[in-house]
Order: structure tokens, then sequence, then C-alpha cells
């Protein structure tokens, strides 16, 4: 499975004010298994995004077949920080449920996970990256902007649970 290791900047427990020195952290980018399963949906309700069809484990092992190499988890000494869950439909990529631990946020763990995803998106020949994200969500909003995304103001989402056809 391939991986990616970064250095972040979190400050040891052990610090006191007297050390200035900063101990780096390894952070990994790594594929997701379905081993993280149980960890994901964790994070993913700590971060309050909405679950809904497709992402229970079922759905999940479905999206595994097609694209796994997609769907990313950055992990700090074993522990799972952010995820990822990248899609690429043979025209354009996609973005769905980025999720950084809370305690973690502004830490450039997010622009870390998007970068990665994009560049395995441009690698399968995306020349295009879409993200949707609630018009409430500033947070992410700004996130997306900072990252040279443009948003949309004009679209609407449109969608149709297929489950029962
Ligand atoms: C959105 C989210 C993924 C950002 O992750 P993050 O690791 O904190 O973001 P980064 O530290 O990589 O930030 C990159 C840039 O985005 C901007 N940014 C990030 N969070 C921001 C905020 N709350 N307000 C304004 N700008 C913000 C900053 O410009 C930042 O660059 P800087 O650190 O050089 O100033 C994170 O806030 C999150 O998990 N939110 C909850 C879940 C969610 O809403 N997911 C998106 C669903 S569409």
């Amino acid at each position: 499975m391939a991986s990616q290791r970064f250095s972040s900047g979190r400050p040891s427990a052990e610090l006191t004010s007297a050390t200035i020195t900063t101990l780096t952290v390894e952070l990994i980018i790594r594929e997701f298994t379905i081993e993280d399963y149980e960890r994901i949906v964790e994070l993913w309700k700590q971060s309050g995004l909405i679950l809904s069809a497709g992402d229970d484990r079922e759905g999940i092992v479905l999206k595994l077949q097609r694209d796994p190499d997609l769907f990313l988890i950055a992990e700090e000494e074993q522990e799972i920080v952010a995820a990822v869950l990248g899609a690429w439909d043979g025209r354009r990529g996609w973005i769905n449920h980025l999720a950084v631990q809370p305690s973690m946020h502004k830490r450039g763990i997010g622009r870390m996970l998007i970068n990665e995803l994009e560049r395995r998106l441009v690698i399968k020949g995306a020349t295009k990256v879409n993200a949707q994200v609630y018009k409430w969500n500033k947070e992410s909003l700004e996130f997306f902007k900072a990252l040279g995304y443009d948003v949309h103001e004009d679209l609407i989402m449109i969608g149709k649970h297929l489950k029962g056809i």
C-alpha cells in the first residue's frame, strides 16, 4: 500500500516554556483499509459530517473496489488524525468527507491531504476536481478558497436515492 511521510510541527507534551525546540512529529498519509472503518466513522461524526447512503460498511467495501487509492488517511503516531474520501469518475475528481480531528485544525493537515489527493487525481488524468460544501460550512468554504478552489454560487446540488428501484 502506498504511503507518504510528511513533517508536522506538533510540540511535544513534555516541552516546558524553557524548552524552545519543537519536536517534529511524522505525519503519514496512507490508503484506507476496511480495518480503519470504525475509526473513520468516529472521525466523521466528531467532525460533524453528515453521513448518508454509501457510508455504511457495505458501501465503503464497494467504493474500495473502484478507486481505493483515493481514500486517504493521515496518521500521527498510529492515531488517525484526518481522512478524505476521494473519487474519480473518469472525467472529474471528487472530494468527499474531508475531516481533520477537531483538536488538530489549522496545522496544515487538510492542505496536505488534499495536495496528495490532487496529485493522485492528476496521475489518473483528471483536469478538474470538485467538492460539495454546505453553505453554512464557512470553515470548509474558507479552507477550499485558500487552496485555490472557486465557489459556484449559481449551482444547486441535485440528488436521488436509488435503493429500491
Ligand atoms: C475544513 C477542514 C478540513 C480544514 O482542515 P485543516 O487541517 O484545519 O486546514 P489547514 O490547516 O490545512 O488549512 C489550510 C488553509 O485553509 C484556511 N483555513 C482552514 N481552516 C480555516 C478556518 N476555519 N477559517 C478560515 N480559513 C481556514 C487557511 O487559509 C489555511 O491556511 P493557513 O494555515 O496557511 O492560514 C477542517 O476544518 C475540518 O475537518 N472541518 C470539519 C469537517 C468539514 O467541514 N469538512 C469539509 C466537508 S466539505
